[in-house]
């Protein structure tokens, strides 16, 4: 398995996968191209022999000096690898060279298995928006911050 930037290639298999972890609010392609060609930020896939088994697109706020984890999935026939894990350690490295001060996302306030990731890595809930998917149900905005803890450089 293989973490690297991502490639227009790559797009079939996102936006599948993007279709099955996220319904009707996923993104489309059009989205996923600003995102891996013209956003200020960077965009990995992993890859499993020919496909793409997961996918992270981060953003970075110079003014904010935050990076935000904009989309994260893993294919579900390749959970509990600790690929989501690895894609957070990667998200740390980009902070650090962005000299972010903070990482900052929304998520689902059902979505379990994520809230665990973040909250292992060190993220805190600061608010609830409400009615922020197509649902209507509300995400959790969570941060880490320091990106690393006082004392370790
Ligand atoms: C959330 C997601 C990215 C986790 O990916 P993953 O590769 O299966 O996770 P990992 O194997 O790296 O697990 C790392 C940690 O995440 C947490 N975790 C992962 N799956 C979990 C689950 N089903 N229930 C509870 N905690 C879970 C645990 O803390 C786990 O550590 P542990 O195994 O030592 O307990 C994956 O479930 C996913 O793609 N979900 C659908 C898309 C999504 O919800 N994205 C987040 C949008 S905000």
């Amino acid at each position: 398995m293989e973490i690297r930037k991502a490639r227009l290639s790559d797009l079939p298999d996102i936006i599948e996968m993007e279709h099955i972890c996220f319904g009707e609010d996923s993104f489309n392609r059009r989205q996923f191209i600003y995102l891996m060609t013209k956003a200020n930020g960077f965009f990995y896939s992993v890859q499993n022999g020919e496909s793409i088994v997961a996918y992270i697109s981060l953003i970075h706020n110079r003014r904010a000096q935050s990076v935000r984890i904009y989309s994260i999935a893993v294919h579900p026939d390749f959970r509990h690898l600790k690929i989501g894990q690895q894609l957070i350690d990667k998200t740390l490295e980009y902070a650090d060279l962005c000299k972010a001060k903070k990482i900052t996302l929304e998520v689902k306030v059902s979505n379990a298995p994520a809230i665990c990731l973040y909250k292992k890595n060190g993220f805190e809930t600061t608010y609830i928006v409400t009615n922020y998917y197509h649902d209507g149900s509300s995400a959790y905005r969570m941060q880490k911050c320091p990106i690393h803890p006082p004392g370790i450089i």
